[in-house]
């Protein structure tokens, strides 16, 4: 049952109240023949709006493939997605959404001030108008004011990812969909990072849909996980991440965070 729709966000279709983005009936198969791969079987799922939503499987279980449906770059062989109210490719063109990726892909001949303002550069030169966050404003915000001026090959990896997510962010997107963004970085690198995500989530009202193979991070950054099951893949469960909103470094260590993730366990293993 679908709740009466408010104002369309991108003059396609109708919004649906509470509602980011609607999966519905998804299914992907790669290749066609002998070599033919089914990664998604029937993915069905809303993640609301505002909310931190973050899926889990093992790997080659179709994480990517799924946030690769929602944001535009493949589509769905089966069932249909929709953001915001439009398609996938309207939400694009509107900038509903940015994406980050495991890999920060910067520019390296750029400084980190010219690699975060690229998004107002490309596709349609002058696209900083009054919705987009002023380029120093989102390096703030990632705690790099004074790197600025620096190259990526100056920077750590926590802080090249760090320039990834202010890039993201300047042109105010919605939604924020991040690919492992922290998984190829060490684990108090990835404990801070997670922690202000947090904080810039809180700030923003984005919804955030996440991917991570940790299970750890899944509980401490979600108020839901969704556990997708081995290939073909389905949604297996989801886990209502019982923990206080404010959530700080401390709590990584809590027993209370050690009780969901073992439950998230159990379901993996199930699924
Ligand atoms: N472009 C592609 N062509 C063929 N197979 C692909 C392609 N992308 C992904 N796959 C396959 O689909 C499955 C799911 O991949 P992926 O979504 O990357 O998994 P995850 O992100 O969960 O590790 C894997 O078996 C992978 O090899
Ligand atoms: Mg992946």
């Amino acid at each position: 049952m679908r709740a009466t729709a408010v104002a369309p966000a991108t003059g396609q279709g109708q919004e649906t109240a509470g509602v980011a983005i609607g999966i519905d009936n998804v299914a992907v198969t790669f290749g066609g023949g002998a070599g033919k791969i089914r990664a998604i079987d029937n993915a069905t799922l809303d993640v609301r709006e505002g909310e931190f939503l973050t899926l889990i499987g093992h790997s080659g279980c179709g994480k990517s493939t799924l946030l690769r449906v929602v944001a535009d770059i493949i589509d769905p062989t089966e069932g249909s997605v929709s953001i915001l109210g439009g398609s996938p490719a309207a939400a694009r063109k509107a900038r509903l959404f940015s994406m980050v990726f495991q890999q920060s892909v910067l520019l390296p001949w750029a400084t980190v001030l010219d690699n975060v303002r690229l998004p107002f550069r490309v596709g349609g030169g002058v696209r900083g108008g009054a919705d987009a966050m002023d380029p120093m404003e989102a390096l703030r915000l990632v705690q790099l004011e004074g790197f600025e001026k620096a190259l990526p090959s100056e920077l750590s990896g926590g802080m090249r990812q760090r320039v990834s997510i202010a890039r993201a962010l300047v042109t105010r997107p919605r939604i924020l969909l991040m690919d492992e963004p922290f998984g190829a970085l060490d684990e108090l690198v990835r404990d801070a990072l997670n922690v202000e995500l947090l904080r810039i989530w809180k700030q923003s009202g984005m919804t955030i849909v996440f991917v991570t193979h940790s299970l750890h991070e899944a509980v401490f950054l979600s108020q839901r996980v969704v556990v997708m099951s081995r290939r073909p893949s389905r949604i297996a469960d989801i886990l209502e991440v019982e923990l206080p909103e404010e959530r700080g470094l401390e709590l990584k260590d809590a027993p209370e965070l050690g009780r969901q993730v073992a439950r998230l366990r159990a379901m993996l293993d199930a699924g």
